[in-house]
């Protein structure tokens, strides 16, 4: 009789935790490592909590991982290499060559995950309860929505902009906040020309996205989701969520829906791992203090080895995490090591680590800001400068440099500013107390909200009624210009009517 109650207590509970789980799709399709890596503890914690979690991705597991299956689309890995050696410098003069070539690959993109045998049976066979996608260059997915008849979760790796403010009714006021390209005023209000200046930029930008990049999406959508009964722009406005890559402590305070959520940091791990003996031996020598560079991808030699001239003037240990084989001809100082397996949190969350060299990605920024360290910022010679944005300077805990600032003295100086002085110790502290005084974790957030969806099967109730207006209803453009003729009439029907009065006048006389 006990027996049989324990084993009916046991299978309700199994049951109640299997009616929890839910399947879950990620869609990552845009081969960058860092736009991954932003997701991937997500995904990882989400099958963890028992929920199945299926990911269409470049970036495979290396190891099983429960409750996780990686559906790898190996065709899209290399796709955007030729546009590695693309930086912001270089780009004026056939820029919409480049835009052209660009868009014909992320069609391509698309192509290859609709196309992909795995993808195809999973469309067949199985079903699935939410999905959750990466929204750079993937419009022609929004159709999953339908075809699944599951929420939709938006992930922007960066923070947001037109394209993702669209999906959800979000508004990026434009008197304060400056268009992407114009970042680098971020921290100084606009004035007139400048907000005309980024009215003109919202509204180039607002057309392109619509009559340029979007035909082209839904071409792909329309190829691909044939029996959709409503269209790529009515999906696009089917999103339950929305969570940005960005923390006011990062860009700036600014406003937005409730069902779009900041998670900056969501993938740094709580806890570190320990560090390998080897590395522990090594680093027992810092007495000084650590430079930690975390730079993997090529440098020209003699810019090589002038960074390690340039460090081999400091007392501190440098300990460099790289894959490349650092060449035998390059004259190594004896403060700076070379590592292939170094851990990277544990590197940064070291309390002598004084300073963080890296490309300046954008998730090491927001890691230097995490564990409070003081960011310098070396510009790639072999590919995308990720950024077209100087984020550091912006945010003012490190220093970044740009190609034709990569000169001996100019490197010297930027390491003794960021060294020798507190300037950038004390900014950096500063910003990660800032940054860290949050009531629950970035990745708690999200996960909390991702369950939220869940649980109110899309929560509608969260959506807001300028979702579906027109952008002339939205801005109350219709309004304004009502208003604007109205007054244009009293002002010419006075004008006439003085004019008569006086007439009258005149004649009396
Ligand atoms: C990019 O430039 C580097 C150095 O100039 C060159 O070695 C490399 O082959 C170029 N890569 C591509 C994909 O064009
Ligand atoms: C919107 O999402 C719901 C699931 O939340 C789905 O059932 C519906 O078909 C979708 N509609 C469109 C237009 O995509
Ligand atoms: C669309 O619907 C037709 C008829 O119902 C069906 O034969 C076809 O397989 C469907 N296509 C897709 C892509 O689902
Ligand atoms: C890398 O370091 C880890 C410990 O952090 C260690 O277990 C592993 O064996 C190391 N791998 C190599 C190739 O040295
Ligand atoms: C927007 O329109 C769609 C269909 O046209 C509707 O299902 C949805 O509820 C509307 N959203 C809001 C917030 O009113």
């Amino acid at each position: 009789m006990h027996f049989a109650s324990l084993s009916l207590v046991l299978i309700s509970a199994q049951l109640l935790t299997t009616t929890n789980a839910a399947n879950i799709l990620g869609i990552f399709a845009f081969p960058v490592k860092g736009q991954y890596s932003f997701v991937e503890p997500l995904l990882k914690e989400l099958a963890q909590r028992g929920h199945h979690v299926t990911s269409i991705t470049n970036y495979p597991q290396s190891e099983p991982v429960e409750n996780f299956r990686d559906i790898a689309i190996e065709g899209n890995q290399h796709l955007f290499d030729e546009f590695k050696n693309f930086s912001m410098e270089t780009i004026e003069p056939n820029h919409f060559d480049v835009v052209g070539a660009f868009y014909s690959k992320t069609y391509k993109m698309s192509h290859n995950i609709f196309a992909n045998e795995n993808v195809r049976k999973l469309r067949q066979r199985e079903s699935f309860d939410l999905i959750i996608m990466d929204v750079l260059f993937t419009e022609s997915f929004f159709g999953f929505g339908e075809e699944f008849g599951a929420p939709m979760v938006a992930i922007s790796s960066w923070g947001t902009m037109t394209s993702v403010d669209e999906l959800v009714g979000n508004t990026t006021p434009l008197s304060y906040i400056p268009n992407m390209i114009m970042l680098r005023h971020y921290n100084q209000n606009m004035n007139f020309w400048r907000r005309s200046l980024n009215v003109a930029v919202y509204i180039l930008d607002w057309i392109h996205y619509y009559y340029t990049y979007m035909p082209m999406q839904q071409k792909i959508y329309d190829q691909h989701f044939p029996n959709a009964s409503k269209s790529i722009t009515e999906a696009q406005k089917n999103f339950s969520l929305v969570l940005v890559n960005d923390h006011f402590v990062l860009s700036t305070p600014r406003p937005y829906v409730p069902n779009m959520i900041e998670v900056a940091g969501m993938h740094i791990p709580s806890q570190v791992e320990p560090l390998a003996e080897d590395i522990k031996e090594i680093l027992d020598k810092a007495q000084q203090g650590i430079i930690y560079i975390t730079i993997n991808s090529f440098l020209p030699q003699h810019i090589f080895q002038m960074v390690l001239n340039v460090l081999g003037n400091f007392e501190r240990l440098v300990l460099w995490n790289t894959q490349y084989h650092v060449l035998h001809t390059l004259q190594i100082p004896p403060n700076v090591y070379f590592s292939t397996n170094v851990s990277h949190y544990t590197m940064l969350s070291l309390p002598n680590i004084h300073l963080l060299i890296s490309h300046g990605e954008y998730l090491r920024i927001v890691e230097s800001i995490h564990y409070g360290v003081p960011i310098l910022s070396l510009p790639r010679f072999d590919g995308f400068n990720e950024d077209c944005v100087d984020n550091i300077r912006k945010i003012g805990n490190g220093i970044s440099l740009s190609w034709n600032q990569m000169r001996e003295r100019t490197l010297s100086k930027a390491l003794n500013d960021l060294l020798a002085t507190d300037r950038y110790r004390r900014e950096a502290k500063l910003k990660s107390k800032q940054f860290r005084d949050q009531q629950n974790t970035p990745l708690e957030r999200a996960i909390y909200w991702i369950e939220y969806v869940l649980r109110f099967q899309g929560a509608h109730h969260l959506r807001n009624l300028g979702q579906n207006l027109t952008i002339w209803e939205f801005y109350n453009l219709d309004v304004f210009l009502c208003l604007s003729l109205a007054a244009l009439v009293c002002i010419c029907l006075s004008y006439i009517f003085l004019n008569l009065m006086l007439k009258l006048i005149v004649n009396i006389k």
